[in-house]
């Protein structure tokens, strides 16, 4: 098994678990992983703090002192955990052996974890409705970031710091009406989707339209003949690729974002970016890179990410190779999103742990982020800096995107390789002697 740089590799009976110590205080010694528990031996140092006890399988929760008669509360923990969904905790729908054990040991000791998906389109409150139905655990939107939950921020504060919420967005996704319920519940008020468009202008896509039934069923008028766009969403992975590259290329080209113009500053090479997106035409917005994720399909399917791809596959030959598409782009790896998901998970460990008063708190010191895919899970959780000093640390599984059999050691390295979310709680936990 590929030793990792610097660390004390930490080999396992049961999975090939590899650890490496990521600014450890002091180095590691050997623990073993023993059929899904973890025997701890003499002297492993676990999060700073020297363990006396040896080889006791860690079954129990944390040990509390107890006095006779008043009983002292743990201190809080000062880690928590953020779980990818798809290739850690579920397969679309199906749950992932282990997921409901590793989330049921957070919660028997009151640890603190966030759910951070780079899925997406259904509103969040359905969503963890349905995670909850599906683990049997309950989850709340408290502790649940998905890949466009940090649109509802550009609501009041949209791009160019004014708000978008009563501009006109272009919305689409995998189901574009649901992505349009989403937008509006986030708080946006004109919400456009292409099927209105093809409705108003059904010859804006010269073919028979693949979803024919689904956009007569959903269309809504559009408030103009031919609206302004302000800005374009891609809320999920969309499923109707070419009639939402063309409506988005046409937007791009189009002058100030109304539909049916063409900007004459496009191809002038006098202008900056030979003119191509200089002429008020429409932010573009994707809530996930992902070329690849992890479904229920043996191998990886193509993502968000493939779409982003193909749409700047078709603009880099409109432009004649002379202009990037410009855009952004948040989701995991994207440090925009863990920003935004340390803020959420902090503000739900306050919620749970702050019972003397939030600041009373000790500040949050390590997230164990739990994911499948090296180029947005660990690839985020190694390159995100805190501006409160936590420490993200990466533990990869082999549930999900990545294996060693589909292009060997992973393109961005974690802290951590193990079998799945089960042997990743168990590991933490014997690591922090929770
Ligand atoms: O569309 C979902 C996919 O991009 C990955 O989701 O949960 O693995 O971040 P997740
Ligand atoms: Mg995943």
């Amino acid at each position: 098994m590929k030793a990792f740089r610097n660390g004390a590799s930490l080999s396992s009976a049961a999975s090939g678990c590899i650890l490496r110590p990521h600014h450890t205080p002091t180095p590691l010694n050997r623990i073993r992983v023993s059929g899904g528990g973890l025997a701890r031996q003499r002297g492993v140092d676990v999060g700073g703090r020297v363990l006396s006890s040896i080889s006791t399988r860690i079954t129990t929760s944390r040990s509390y002192s107890i006095d006779h008669g008043t009983a002292k509360p743990p201190p809080p923990p000062p880690f928590a955990f953020a779980f990818d969904i798809d290739g850690v905790l579920l397969h679309v729908a199906k749950p992932i052996p282990g997921a409901t054990y590793a989330l049921k040991q957070l919660q028997k000791r009151n640890i603190p974890f966030i759910l951070l998906t780079n899925g997406g389109g259904k509103h969040e409150t359905d969503r963890v409705k349905d995670l909850s139905n599906r683990l049997g655990i309950e989850l709340t939107t408290d502790n649940f970031v998905q890949s466009h939950t940090p649109f509802q921020e550009l609501v009041h504060h949209g791009h160019n710091s004014e708000g978008l919420r009563d501009k006109n967005i272009l919305v689409t996704g995998s189901d574009a009406a649901k992505c349009r319920d989403i937008a509006e519940r986030y708080g946006f008020k004109n919400v456009i989707i292409p099927a209105d468009i093809l409705a108003a202008q059904p010859t804006i896509w010269p073919f028979e339209p693949l979803m024919k039934e689904v956009y007569a069923a959903t269309a809504r008028p559009l408030p103009s003949p031919n609206p302004k766009i302000d800005a374009i969403f891609v809320f999920n992975d969309p499923r109707d690729w070419a009639l939402d590259i063309q409506i988005i290329a046409d937007l791009l080209l189009s002058q100030q974002g109304v539909l049916g113009t063409y900007s004459p500053k496009n191809g002038n090479a006098d202008l900056p970016n030979e003119g191509w997106q200089r002429d008020g035409q429409p932010p573009l917005f994707f809530s996930n890179p992902d070329l690849f994720w992890s479904a229920a399909y043996p191998l990886p399917r193509f993502g968000q990410g493939a779409f982003q791809a193909a749409l700047a596959g078709v603009w880099d030959e409109v432009t004649g190779g002379r202009a990037e598409l410009e855009r952004t782009t948040i989701g995991k790896p994207h440090a925009r999103t863990y920003g935004f998901a340390e803020r959420v998970l902090n503000a739900h460990r306050a919620r749970m742990l702050s019972a003397d008063g939030p600041d009373k708190l000790e500040p949050l010191k390590r997230v164990y982020m739990v994911g499948d895919n090296p180029a947005s899970d660990i690839r985020g959780a190694n390159e995100y800096v805190s501006p409160l000093g936590t420490r993200w640390k990466s533990i990869l599984v082999r549930t999900g995107v990545w294996s060693p059999e589909r292009g060997g050691s992973p393109a961005y390295e974690p802290d951590v390789i193990v079998k799945d979310v089960r042997e990743a709680v168990d590991m933490v936990l014997a690591r922090e002697a929770w």
